[in-house]
């Protein structure tokens, strides 16, 4: 099934998850000490990720989410992205930070980016958990990474195969695609 140890291999521990997740915290919150961010998480990849981000931030912090089509069910980027839930906040003259569990060929978030951008934020930052940059399609502006890794499909904490394994709290990678 599933998590047949034939098919997922583990990739990063949890432990290893928390390390990541840790510095970037200490980063943002030397970054944007005294100031108010809104953080902007991508639906659903990365409600675990914010959830545990989040909670080692100590700046003033709201928490909105978007929901943005782009994949559906397949396992690489149609290059057409369309938004599926806004946010609901005012974001103007606000330090936005967008929370990305991966970023793939960077098209979802450079559509975001630019999106968030028009509403006159007082700025928009990037943070990812994971980031494939050798497979960058299109140049997007990420300011904080968590593990840059290898073009591997990956399951787990958050990220989906065909919409199950979010829950798993490590991160796997798949053997044999397809
Ligand atoms: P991009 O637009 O190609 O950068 O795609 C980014 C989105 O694709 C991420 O937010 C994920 O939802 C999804 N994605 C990219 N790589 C993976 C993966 O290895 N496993 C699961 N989902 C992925
Ligand atoms: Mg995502």
């Amino acid at each position: 099934m599933l998590l047949d140890e034939k098919t997922f291999t583990k990739y990063l521990s949890r432990h290893e998850i928390d390390a990541a997740v840790l510095k970037l915290a200490e980063q943002l919150n030397r970054d944007y000490a005294g100031k108010k961010v809104v953080l902007v998480g991508v639906l659903k990849g990365a409600i675990i990720f914010m959830a545990d981000l989040a909670r080692q931030l100590t700046m003033e912090t709201e928490i909105e989410f978007v929901r943005l089509s782009s994949y559906g069910k397949a396992r690489t980027s149609s290059g057409t992205v369309t938004i599926l839930k806004d946010i609901g906040a005012d974001i103007r003259d606000k330090h936005v930070l967008i929370v990305e569990e991966i970023i793939d060929s960077g098209r979802t978030l450079r559509f975001l980016y630019d999106r968030l951008k028009a509403s006159s934020p007082a700025s928009v930052e990037i943070v990812t958990l994971l980031d494939k940059a050798s497979k960058r399609v299109v140049d997007v502006p990420v300011k904080y990474v968590g593990r840059a890794i290898d073009d591997q499909f990956l399951i787990g904490y958050g990220l989906d195969l065909e919409e199950y394994a979010r829950n798993l709290p490590d991160v796997y990678f798949l053997k044999y695609p397809n």
